[in-house]
């Protein structure tokens, strides 16, 4: 038995396993997996699949398992694959502000922030050009379906919009960056606060599939759905970036719209107000004792912040000028 694999039978001794099976979510796994020396290649391959047989959850309970029989396998035969500390991957400890271990690894304490409540809900971009119309009808056209399908189900309704909503700001993002490589230019902060959007909406996906599983059939919509709007819209931004941007204002209205709906059926009880998940308690640094209430209201504030960049992306344009020419809303929450 080699010096790691006795580590790990310590610790497991010590901890009776509870350093594998304590803590929220992936942010845990991932802090082990990146502990190179108790890891071997086998044990990241079980827990690739554990991932996977999680469907995106982040509740532990399948991979705690698997976890446990690998140190398990390790304790008995001694003979485990371990992965030196070689390429020197390893993630200093983190922790909260309270000095509680940080457990995720999908985002860091410094990717965390305090929702600006005070954002203007009501604020409106009235079309007035005849791509203004075109976007604003688009959206409207597009709910329609939307509410025939999901009609009062927000938390369902929600987790499906936002595996769309986190497309454009990578896909703008990504086509920025390209211009950038090509034209040897700076993108005045763009590429940044388009992929910050991205990864915002990620993680309102990443929140809502802690509330609500999706059934095989809205996973299958999914594939679909991403499938048609990445590749329309990644030629919506080559032609005509300014429609764009102002699709993704309006579709950002709707969602305004959709949070607060939600928020009235939470309300009037039709909606259970359960305890927040931790994903979202440390991303949004909410009260340990908040619920799914405060987390709508968050989120919403969010996609109020994404309709005023991607309205003023598309008023730029509008104003025959360039993203990089404007300062970018970089870190806008
Ligand atoms: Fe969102
Ligand atoms: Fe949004």
């Amino acid at each position: 038995m080699n010096k790691f694999a006795t580590l790990a039978l310590a610790r497991g001794a010590v901890n009776g396993g509870r350093s594998w099976s304590r803590g929220y979510t992936c942010g845990r796994a991932g802090v082990e997996s990146w502990k190179g020396p108790e890891m071997g290649h086998g044990s990241l391959v079980l827990r690739g699949v554990a991932l996977w047989r999680r469907g995106m959850s982040s509740v532990p309970a399948v991979e705690e398992k698997v976890e446990k029989r690998e140190v398990e396998g390790k304790e008995e035969g001694g003979d485990g694959v371990v992965v030196s500390s070689y390429w020197g991957l390893s993630r200093p400890k983190l922790k909260r502000e309270d000095g509680t271990e940080w457990p995720w690894n999908c985002f860091m304490p410094w990717d965390t922030y305090q929702a600006d409540l005070s954002i203007d809900l009501s604020k409106h971009h009235v079309p007035k050009t005849f791509l203004d119309k075109v976007a604003y009808r688009t959206v409207k056209l597009l709910r329609i379906p939307t509410d025939v399908f999901f009609q009062r189900r927000y938390g369902c309704r929600a987790m499906m919009l936002e595996t769309v909503a986190a497309v454009p700001g990578m896909v703008g993002g990504m086509i920025l960056h390209l211009r950038s490589l090509r034209k040897f230019q700076h993108s005045g902060g763009w590429i940044k606060a388009l992929l910050e959007e991205a990864e915002n909406e990620r993680m309102h996906l990443m929140t809502m599939v802690e509330l609500v599983k999706p059934k095989w059939y809205e996973r299958l919509l999914v594939l679909t759905v991403q499938g048609v709007f990445f590749n329309a819209f990644f030629v919506l931004y080559l032609l005509s970036p300014k429609l764009a941007h102002r699709v993704v204002g309006y579709l950002e209205e709707e969602a305004v719209h959709s949070y607060t709906e939600f928020l009235k059926d939470i309300e009037s009880g039709a909606i259970e107000n359960v305890p927040a998940p931790a994903i979202a308690i440390d991303y949004w640094r909410l009260p340990k004792d908040a619920t799914l209430k405060d987390v709508v209201t968050v989120i919403r504030a969010d996609e109020a912040h994404h309709r005023d960049v991607n309205h003023f992306a598309s008023d730029i344009h509008y104003q025959g000028k360039e993203l990089r020419e404007a300062p970018a809303p970089v870190g806008y929450h």
